[in-house]
Protein backbone atom coordinates (compact mmCIF):
# COMPACT_ATOMS: atom_id res chain seq x y z
CA UNK A 1 0.00 0.00 0.00
CA UNK A 2 1.40 3.85 -0.69
CA UNK A 3 -0.03 7.07 -0.88
CA UNK A 4 -1.77 7.95 -4.19
CA UNK A 5 0.11 11.20 -5.28
CA UNK A 6 -1.88 13.79 -6.03
CA UNK A 7 1.41 16.36 -6.20
CA UNK A 8 2.60 17.77 -8.54
CA UNK A 9 5.14 15.54 -9.30
CA UNK A 10 6.71 12.80 -8.31
CA UNK A 11 3.66 11.22 -9.87
CA UNK A 12 1.80 8.38 -9.34
CA UNK A 13 4.48 5.50 -12.05
CA UNK A 14 2.42 1.79 -13.39
CA UNK A 15 4.18 -0.62 -11.77
CA UNK A 16 5.46 -2.43 -14.98
CA UNK A 17 6.97 0.93 -15.71
CA UNK A 18 9.03 0.89 -12.31
CA UNK A 19 9.94 -3.10 -12.76
CA UNK A 20 11.87 -1.73 -15.71
CA UNK A 21 13.94 -0.04 -13.27
CA UNK A 22 15.42 -3.03 -12.45
CA UNK A 23 16.68 -4.33 -15.76
CA UNK A 24 20.28 -5.38 -15.99
CA UNK A 25 22.71 -2.62 -16.72
CA UNK A 26 24.63 -2.50 -19.86
CA UNK A 27 27.82 -0.47 -20.90
CA UNK A 28 26.45 3.01 -21.50
CA UNK A 29 28.94 2.96 -24.30
CA UNK A 30 27.26 -0.24 -26.05
CA UNK A 31 25.41 -0.63 -29.80
CA UNK A 32 22.64 -1.50 -27.30
CA UNK A 33 22.68 2.11 -25.30
CA UNK A 34 22.84 3.63 -28.67
CA UNK A 35 20.26 1.89 -29.27
CA UNK A 36 18.16 2.51 -26.40
CA UNK A 37 18.96 6.57 -26.66
CA UNK A 38 18.52 6.32 -30.33
CA UNK A 39 14.74 5.03 -29.83
CA UNK A 40 14.06 7.14 -26.96
CA UNK A 41 14.45 9.95 -29.11
CA UNK A 42 12.27 8.68 -31.77
CA UNK A 43 9.74 8.57 -28.94
CA UNK A 44 9.98 12.20 -27.32
CA UNK A 45 10.05 13.83 -31.14
CA UNK A 46 6.55 12.17 -31.34
CA UNK A 47 5.22 13.56 -27.74
CA UNK A 48 7.06 17.13 -28.58
CA UNK A 49 5.99 17.32 -32.01
CA UNK A 50 9.38 18.06 -33.28
CA UNK A 51 11.28 16.81 -35.91
CA UNK A 52 14.45 18.49 -33.87
CA UNK A 53 17.31 16.39 -31.80
CA UNK A 54 16.28 15.50 -28.37
CA UNK A 55 18.89 15.43 -25.43
CA UNK A 56 18.57 13.60 -22.05
CA UNK A 57 20.37 14.99 -19.04
CA UNK A 58 21.08 12.66 -15.43
CA UNK A 59 19.74 15.39 -13.25
CA UNK A 60 15.93 16.79 -12.66
CA UNK A 61 14.63 19.29 -15.06
CA UNK A 62 16.36 22.45 -13.40
CA UNK A 63 19.93 21.16 -14.70
CA UNK A 64 18.87 21.69 -18.15
CA UNK A 65 16.79 25.16 -17.37
CA UNK A 66 20.22 26.19 -15.92
CA UNK A 67 22.14 24.97 -18.70
CA UNK A 68 20.36 26.63 -21.39
CA UNK A 69 19.92 29.53 -20.20
CA UNK A 70 24.06 29.36 -19.51
CA UNK A 71 24.88 27.97 -22.38
CA UNK A 72 23.05 29.84 -25.03
CA UNK A 73 22.36 32.87 -23.82
CA UNK A 74 25.27 35.19 -25.50
CA UNK A 75 24.05 38.81 -25.13
CA UNK A 76 21.20 38.70 -22.69
CA UNK A 77 18.38 37.18 -21.82
CA UNK A 78 14.75 38.11 -21.25
CA UNK A 79 13.04 35.91 -18.41
CA UNK A 80 8.98 35.57 -18.49
CA UNK A 81 7.91 34.82 -15.31
CA UNK A 82 4.34 33.86 -14.03
CA UNK A 83 5.68 32.48 -10.15
CA UNK A 84 8.17 30.14 -8.56
CA UNK A 85 9.55 28.24 -11.04
CA UNK A 86 9.92 31.56 -13.34
CA UNK A 87 11.84 33.01 -10.69
CA UNK A 88 14.03 30.63 -10.36
CA UNK A 89 15.15 30.61 -13.92
CA UNK A 90 15.80 34.39 -13.67
CA UNK A 91 18.00 33.57 -10.34
CA UNK A 92 20.10 30.77 -12.38
CA UNK A 93 20.91 33.28 -14.87
CA UNK A 94 22.40 35.84 -12.15
CA UNK A 95 24.42 32.57 -10.37
CA UNK A 96 25.81 31.90 -14.01
CA UNK A 97 26.62 35.39 -14.49
CA UNK A 98 24.22 35.36 -17.53
CA UNK A 99 23.26 38.91 -18.45
CA UNK A 100 19.12 38.67 -17.87
CA UNK A 101 16.03 40.99 -17.03
CA UNK A 102 12.80 39.79 -15.65
CA UNK A 103 8.91 40.35 -16.11
CA UNK A 104 6.95 38.95 -13.82
CA UNK A 105 3.06 38.85 -14.04
CA UNK A 106 1.08 39.20 -10.83
CA UNK A 107 0.96 35.74 -9.63
CA UNK A 108 -2.34 33.80 -11.24
CA UNK A 109 -1.52 35.43 -14.48
CA UNK A 110 0.17 34.41 -17.55
CA UNK A 111 2.55 36.30 -19.19
CA UNK A 112 0.40 37.79 -22.51
CA UNK A 113 1.55 38.72 -25.79
CA UNK A 114 1.95 41.81 -25.20
CA UNK A 115 4.50 41.33 -22.68
CA UNK A 116 6.60 39.59 -25.42
CA UNK A 117 6.02 42.28 -28.04
CA UNK A 118 7.20 44.76 -25.53
CA UNK A 119 10.59 43.31 -24.30
CA UNK A 120 11.63 41.74 -27.89
CA UNK A 121 10.98 44.93 -29.83
CA UNK A 122 13.63 46.76 -27.89
CA UNK A 123 15.95 44.21 -29.57
CA UNK A 124 18.21 43.51 -26.61
CA UNK A 125 17.51 40.10 -26.10
CA UNK A 126 18.57 37.03 -27.67
CA UNK A 127 17.07 34.92 -25.55
CA UNK A 128 13.74 34.32 -23.82
CA UNK A 129 12.49 32.13 -21.24
CA UNK A 130 9.02 31.20 -21.00
CA UNK A 131 6.82 29.04 -18.33
CA UNK A 132 4.86 26.81 -19.86
CA UNK A 133 3.13 25.42 -16.60
CA UNK A 134 3.35 27.40 -13.67
CA UNK A 135 3.11 24.49 -11.06
CA UNK A 136 3.04 27.42 -8.44
CA UNK A 137 0.16 29.11 -9.54
CA UNK A 138 -1.67 26.53 -11.58
CA UNK A 139 -1.21 29.20 -14.60
CA UNK A 140 -0.67 27.54 -18.16
CA UNK A 141 0.82 30.38 -20.43
CA UNK A 142 -1.20 30.90 -23.81
CA UNK A 143 1.99 29.54 -25.82
CA UNK A 144 0.09 29.73 -29.32
CA UNK A 145 -0.39 33.58 -28.78
CA UNK A 146 2.99 33.78 -27.48
CA UNK A 147 3.86 32.02 -30.43
CA UNK A 148 2.29 34.60 -32.96
CA UNK A 149 4.30 37.60 -31.52
CA UNK A 150 7.75 35.55 -31.23
CA UNK A 151 7.46 34.79 -35.05
CA UNK A 152 8.14 38.50 -35.49
CA UNK A 153 12.21 37.80 -34.03
CA UNK A 154 13.45 35.28 -35.33
CA UNK A 155 16.60 36.18 -34.02
CA UNK A 156 15.94 35.12 -30.53
CA UNK A 157 16.08 31.46 -29.16
CA UNK A 158 13.05 30.55 -26.78
CA UNK A 159 13.58 28.38 -24.04
CA UNK A 160 10.34 26.80 -22.84
CA UNK A 161 10.35 25.41 -19.14
CA UNK A 162 7.33 22.71 -19.57
CA UNK A 163 8.66 20.45 -17.20
CA UNK A 164 5.08 19.97 -15.51
CA UNK A 165 2.96 19.64 -18.61
CA UNK A 166 4.96 17.50 -21.45
CA UNK A 167 3.10 14.65 -22.07
CA UNK A 168 -0.04 16.08 -20.66
CA UNK A 169 -1.22 18.86 -22.80
CA UNK A 170 -0.01 19.26 -26.64
CA UNK A 171 3.16 21.35 -27.16
CA UNK A 172 3.65 21.48 -30.53
CA UNK A 173 7.30 22.06 -30.67
CA UNK A 174 8.06 22.96 -34.35
CA UNK A 175 4.71 24.63 -34.98
CA UNK A 176 5.37 27.19 -32.07
CA UNK A 177 8.90 28.21 -33.13
CA UNK A 178 10.10 26.58 -29.58
CA UNK A 179 14.35 26.44 -30.01
CA UNK A 180 14.87 24.51 -26.36
CA UNK A 181 11.52 22.68 -24.44
CA UNK A 182 12.22 20.88 -21.20
CA UNK A 183 10.67 18.38 -19.11
CA UNK A 184 11.16 16.41 -16.11
CA UNK A 185 10.39 12.58 -15.99
CA UNK A 186 8.56 12.30 -12.76
CA UNK A 187 5.38 14.69 -13.62
CA UNK A 188 3.12 14.27 -17.03
CA UNK A 189 5.42 11.50 -17.94
CA UNK A 190 4.47 9.56 -14.83
CA UNK A 191 8.59 7.89 -14.89
CA UNK A 192 10.03 8.27 -11.06
CA UNK A 193 12.47 11.83 -10.88
CA UNK A 194 15.94 11.85 -11.89
CA UNK A 195 15.95 12.53 -15.81
CA UNK A 196 15.18 15.59 -18.08
CA UNK A 197 14.29 15.94 -21.54
CA UNK A 198 14.85 18.70 -24.24
CA UNK A 199 14.22 19.29 -27.99
CA UNK A 200 17.03 21.14 -28.76
CA UNK A 201 16.69 23.12 -32.50
CA UNK A 202 19.78 23.04 -34.91
CA UNK A 203 20.04 27.40 -34.33
CA UNK A 204 20.13 26.82 -30.90
CA UNK A 205 23.13 24.32 -31.63
CA UNK A 206 24.81 27.14 -33.73
CA UNK A 207 24.12 30.14 -31.79
CA UNK A 208 25.17 28.36 -28.27
CA UNK A 209 28.92 28.24 -29.90
CA UNK A 210 29.08 32.20 -29.21
CA UNK A 211 28.98 31.74 -25.58
CA UNK A 212 32.79 31.07 -24.11
CA UNK A 213 32.00 29.44 -20.96
CA UNK A 214 29.00 27.14 -21.15
CA UNK A 215 30.22 24.90 -18.46
CA UNK A 216 30.46 21.46 -19.18
CA UNK A 217 28.03 18.77 -17.58
CA UNK A 218 25.04 20.37 -18.53
CA UNK A 219 26.38 22.76 -21.52
CA UNK A 220 23.67 21.72 -24.27
CA UNK A 221 26.52 21.96 -26.77
CA UNK A 222 28.57 18.98 -24.91
CA UNK A 223 25.68 17.11 -24.34
CA UNK A 224 24.44 17.40 -27.79
CA UNK A 225 28.05 16.45 -29.33
CA UNK A 226 27.32 12.79 -28.20
CA UNK A 227 24.29 12.44 -29.79
CA UNK A 228 25.72 13.70 -33.36
CA UNK A 229 29.15 11.97 -33.74
CA UNK A 230 28.64 8.89 -31.05
CA UNK A 231 25.51 7.82 -32.72
CA UNK A 232 23.10 9.07 -29.33
CA UNK A 233 25.67 8.21 -26.55
CA UNK A 234 25.71 10.54 -23.40
CA UNK A 235 28.35 12.84 -22.41
CA UNK A 236 28.77 11.51 -18.96
CA UNK A 237 27.75 7.89 -17.35
CA UNK A 238 23.36 8.23 -17.72
CA UNK A 239 20.72 7.22 -15.60
CA UNK A 240 20.42 3.63 -17.77
CA UNK A 241 17.41 2.78 -14.81
CA UNK A 242 15.71 5.98 -15.59
CA UNK A 243 16.30 5.41 -19.20
CA UNK A 244 14.88 1.14 -19.60
CA UNK A 245 11.99 2.71 -17.75
CA UNK A 246 11.43 5.89 -20.26
CA UNK A 247 11.74 3.47 -23.17
CA UNK A 248 8.93 1.22 -21.94
CA UNK A 249 6.84 4.41 -20.61
CA UNK A 250 6.62 6.27 -23.84
CA UNK A 251 5.66 3.16 -25.90
CA UNK A 252 2.49 3.44 -22.39
CA UNK A 253 2.32 6.98 -23.69
CA UNK A 254 2.21 6.67 -27.86
CA UNK A 255 -0.19 3.49 -27.14
CA UNK A 256 -2.70 5.45 -25.14
CA UNK A 257 -2.68 8.09 -28.11
CA UNK A 258 -1.60 11.92 -27.45
CA UNK A 259 -4.69 12.66 -28.65
CA UNK A 260 -6.75 10.71 -25.71
CA UNK A 261 -4.11 11.45 -23.38
CA UNK A 262 -4.65 15.33 -23.72
CA UNK A 263 -7.91 14.81 -23.81
CA UNK A 264 -7.97 12.59 -20.53
CA UNK A 265 -5.70 15.48 -18.98
CA UNK A 266 -8.56 17.98 -20.17
CA UNK A 267 -11.25 16.30 -18.42
CA UNK A 268 -9.60 15.96 -14.98
CA UNK A 269 -8.98 19.92 -15.16
CA UNK A 270 -12.89 20.51 -15.63
CA UNK A 271 -13.95 18.15 -13.38
CA UNK A 272 -11.36 19.93 -10.40
CA UNK A 273 -12.15 23.20 -11.68
CA UNK A 274 -16.06 22.95 -11.37
CA UNK A 275 -15.21 21.15 -7.81
CA UNK A 276 -12.80 23.92 -6.86
CA UNK A 277 -15.41 26.61 -7.53
CA UNK A 278 -17.79 24.78 -5.85
CA UNK A 279 -16.13 24.24 -2.69
CA UNK A 280 -13.37 27.07 -2.62
CA UNK A 281 -12.18 29.33 -5.23
CA UNK A 282 -9.52 29.22 -8.28
CA UNK A 283 -6.30 30.77 -7.80
CA UNK A 284 -5.32 31.66 -11.45
CA UNK A 285 -7.95 33.61 -14.04
CA UNK A 286 -9.97 30.28 -15.71
CA UNK A 287 -9.04 31.08 -18.73
CA UNK A 288 -5.51 30.22 -17.95
CA UNK A 289 -6.08 27.56 -15.95
CA UNK A 290 -4.05 24.31 -15.94
CA UNK A 291 -4.70 21.33 -17.84
CA UNK A 292 -2.81 19.45 -15.23
CA UNK A 293 -2.98 20.63 -11.69
CA UNK A 294 -5.43 22.99 -10.32
CA UNK A 295 -4.49 25.63 -7.62
CA UNK A 296 -7.52 26.16 -5.72
CA UNK A 297 -7.69 29.18 -3.09
CA UNK A 298 -8.73 28.16 0.17
CA UNK A 299 -11.90 30.58 1.12
CA UNK A 300 -12.64 28.67 4.17
CA UNK A 301 -9.41 29.19 5.83
CA UNK A 302 -8.60 25.43 6.43
CA UNK A 303 -5.73 24.21 7.66
CA UNK A 304 -4.07 22.45 4.49
CA UNK A 305 -2.11 20.73 6.47
CA UNK A 306 -4.75 18.93 8.77
CA UNK A 307 -6.41 18.11 5.57
CA UNK A 308 -3.45 16.30 3.96
CA UNK A 309 -2.90 14.39 7.22
CA UNK A 310 -6.60 12.97 7.27
CA UNK A 311 -6.34 12.68 3.03
CA UNK A 312 -2.63 10.68 4.28
CA UNK A 313 -4.93 8.15 6.56
CA UNK A 314 -7.23 7.53 3.57
CA UNK A 315 -3.69 6.94 1.70
CA UNK A 316 -3.88 9.93 -0.27
CA UNK A 317 -1.90 13.03 -0.80
CA UNK A 318 -2.23 16.17 -1.84
CA UNK A 319 -0.08 19.42 -2.23
CA UNK A 320 -0.17 22.14 -0.08
CA UNK A 321 0.19 25.90 -1.38
CA UNK A 322 3.81 26.70 -2.72
CA UNK A 323 6.21 29.51 -0.94
CA UNK A 324 4.40 32.02 0.16
CA UNK A 325 0.98 30.46 -1.21
CA UNK A 326 1.53 27.86 1.62
CA UNK A 327 -1.99 27.25 3.38
CA UNK A 328 -3.02 30.09 1.13
CA UNK A 329 -3.82 27.80 -1.67
CA UNK A 330 -3.61 24.15 -2.18
CA UNK A 331 -2.94 22.02 -5.15
CA UNK A 332 -4.46 19.10 -6.32
CA UNK A 333 -2.27 17.66 -9.45
CA UNK A 334 -4.20 14.94 -12.18
CA UNK A 335 -1.44 14.37 -14.46
CA UNK A 336 0.54 11.15 -15.81
CA UNK A 337 -1.39 8.28 -14.79
CA UNK A 338 -4.41 9.47 -12.79
CA UNK A 339 -8.02 9.38 -14.27
CA UNK A 340 -11.27 10.38 -13.84
CA UNK A 341 -11.58 8.00 -10.91
CA UNK A 342 -9.08 9.28 -9.16
CA UNK A 343 -10.19 12.47 -8.78
CA UNK A 344 -13.54 11.50 -7.89
CA UNK A 345 -12.33 9.50 -5.62
CA UNK A 346 -10.00 12.57 -3.78
CA UNK A 347 -12.32 15.07 -4.01
CA UNK A 348 -15.11 13.31 -2.40
CA UNK A 349 -12.71 12.19 0.21
CA UNK A 350 -11.94 16.00 0.89
CA UNK A 351 -15.87 16.55 1.17
CA UNK A 352 -16.04 13.84 3.77
CA UNK A 353 -13.35 15.44 5.74
CA UNK A 354 -13.74 19.09 5.48
CA UNK A 355 -16.99 18.92 8.10
CA UNK A 356 -14.58 17.36 10.40
CA UNK A 357 -11.93 20.57 10.13
CA UNK A 358 -12.02 23.47 12.69
CA UNK A 359 -12.50 26.80 10.36
C1 LIG B 1 7.21 24.42 -13.77
C2 LIG B 1 8.41 23.79 -13.17
N1 LIG B 1 9.61 24.14 -13.61
C3 LIG B 1 10.73 23.62 -13.10
C4 LIG B 1 10.69 22.71 -12.08
C5 LIG B 1 11.94 22.13 -11.55
O1 LIG B 1 11.99 20.82 -11.96
P1 LIG B 1 12.90 19.73 -11.20
O2 LIG B 1 12.36 19.63 -9.82
O3 LIG B 1 12.68 18.51 -12.04
O4 LIG B 1 14.28 20.25 -11.23
C6 LIG B 1 9.46 22.31 -11.55
C7 LIG B 1 9.38 21.35 -10.43
O5 LIG B 1 8.40 21.20 -9.78
C8 LIG B 1 8.30 22.86 -12.12
O6 LIG B 1 7.09 22.50 -11.68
Amino acid sequence: MHKKLFIPGPTEVAPEVLAKLATPMIGHRSKDASKLQREISEKLQKVMFTKNPIILSTSSGSGLMEGSIRSLTAKRAIVFSVGAFGNRWFKMAEANNVAADKCESEWGHPTTPEMVEKYLSTGKYDVMTVTHNETSTGVMNPVEEIAEVKKKYPDVLWLLDAVSSLGGAKIEVDKLGVDVCIASTQKALALPPGMAVASVSPRALEHGKQVKHRGWYLDILEIYKYVETKDFQYSATPSLPHMFAMHYQLDRILAEGMENRFKRHREMAEFMRAWAKKHFALFPEEQHASVTLTTITNTRNISVKALNDELGKLWMQISNGYGDLKEKTFRIAHMGELTMNDVREVTSAIETILPTLKA
